[in-house]
């Protein structure tokens, strides 16, 4: 089998690398695809180096599998000629909710992988949304969620490459007492936070706020109530979220521990003491979702309150994307 990556030199591009690699995903064929501007750059991976090739005049029908990490933009133009010829694994926020593509966390809705025909492609869901079904999947099972209500703290990695870099050269301002400058953030990013991600609807909630909604209804269940308010943090990996929730049958700490223990994908680290909790520098580079904080809201019957952390790039992207290949492979293509 051949693969393809799009965006193979950005964040979630070179993370999809070191998650092939890590997962020994089998492939015959590599083909790294960026911007003309990156055409002919060298990228090593498994004791080889491979060419990045430019986008347009790419052949499809060379791969089985093409990961698409370059942006909704691009995912709009290209994707459906991708499609044409191959299986597209987005990663943009494009597709997410066309009733016609799969939206997939492979341990909540794997299932619904079998409808990739419908246009050939399937889409990777939001990176907050995806750590955020890992633990409601199994509580929702088990006792009907009612409602959530969720903040993020969202790292400068999930915005892209140049946003990190952006943080890197505030800080060093800030500390060498330089003039601050903003270029990719509407604020001050380093030492501060944004209460605000992707564009503002008319609702006065931001894209990022909606996609939250409206990607958990459609992953696990369309009568799930959700709100949720997304701030961007300088941290520069890992997503972190603190989350209500309300449930429609009778719980306690105690029996959302034990449901919560065996939930694909996810770890619980939750010690009352000092460092008893996972914080976004301790995810980085892991391919668990950590829940740490679970307590019940004393305010409110039957609810809880805990604080879930992951690796954006890596289960909020990447990793994902290759699971959902390894379910495509294994159960519906050969
Ligand atoms: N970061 C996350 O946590 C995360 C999580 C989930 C989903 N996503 C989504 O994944 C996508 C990529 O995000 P990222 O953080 O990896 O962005 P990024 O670091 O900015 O990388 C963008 C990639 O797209 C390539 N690209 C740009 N224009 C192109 C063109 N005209 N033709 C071909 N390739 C082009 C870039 O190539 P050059 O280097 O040549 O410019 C680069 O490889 C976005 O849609 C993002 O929303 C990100």
């Amino acid at each position: 089998m051949n693969i393809a990556i799009v965006g193979a030199t950005g964040n979630v591009g070179r993370k999809l690398l070191e998650v092939l690699e890590k997962l020994n995903f089998k492939f015959s064929e590599l083909y790294l695809i960026a911007s003309d501007k990156s055409i002919g750059k060298k990228i090593a991976f498994k004791n080889k180096t491979y060419s990045i090739v430019g986008l347009s005049d790419f052949d499809f029908s060379k791969v089985k599998i093409a990961f698409f990490s370059a942006g909704s933009a691009i995912a709009e133009k290209w994707a459906p000629i991708a499609a044409k010829k191959t299986i597209v694994i987005d990663n943009s926020k494009h597709f997410r909710m066309d009733k016609e593509v799969p939206l997939v966390v492979p341990e909540v809705n794997a299932d619904t992988l079998k409808n990739y025909k419908n246009k050939n492609i399937i889409a990777n869901a939001n990176c907050s949304t995806i750590q955020l079904v890992l633990p409601l999947k199994p509580l929702h099972d088990k006792f009907k969620i009612k409602r959530v209500i969720v903040s993020t703290y969202q790292s400068v990695s999930g915005a892209g490459n140049a946003q990190m870099n952006e943080l890197e050269q505030q800080s060093k301002n800030v500390l060498e007492k330089k003039k601050i400058s903003s270029k990719y953030f509407t604020k001050q990013i380093a030492f501060n936070v944004i209460p605000h991600i992707d564009s503002f609807m008319d609702d006065r909630y931001t894209k990022e706020e909606w996609k939250m909604m409206v990607e958990t209804k459609k992953i696990l269940d369309p009568k799930i109530l959700l709100s949720a308010t997304c701030v961007r943090v300088p941290v520069f990996v890992g997503h972190s979220e603190s989350v209500n929730i309300e449930f429609n049958s009778d719980v306690n700490e105690k029996k959302i521990r034990e449901c919560l223990e065996k939930a694909p994908g996810c770890k619980i680290v939750d010690e009352t003491k000092d460092g008893g909790y996972i914080t976004p520098v301790e995810s980085s580079g892991e391919f668990m979702t950590y829940i740490s904080r679970i307590r019940e809201d004393q305010t409110q019957k039957n609810s809880i309150n805990m604080w879930v952390v992951s690796d954006n790039l890596l289960k909020g992207a990447a990793l994902n994307a290759v699971q959902i290949a390894n379910v495509l492979i294994k159960k519906y293509i050969n």
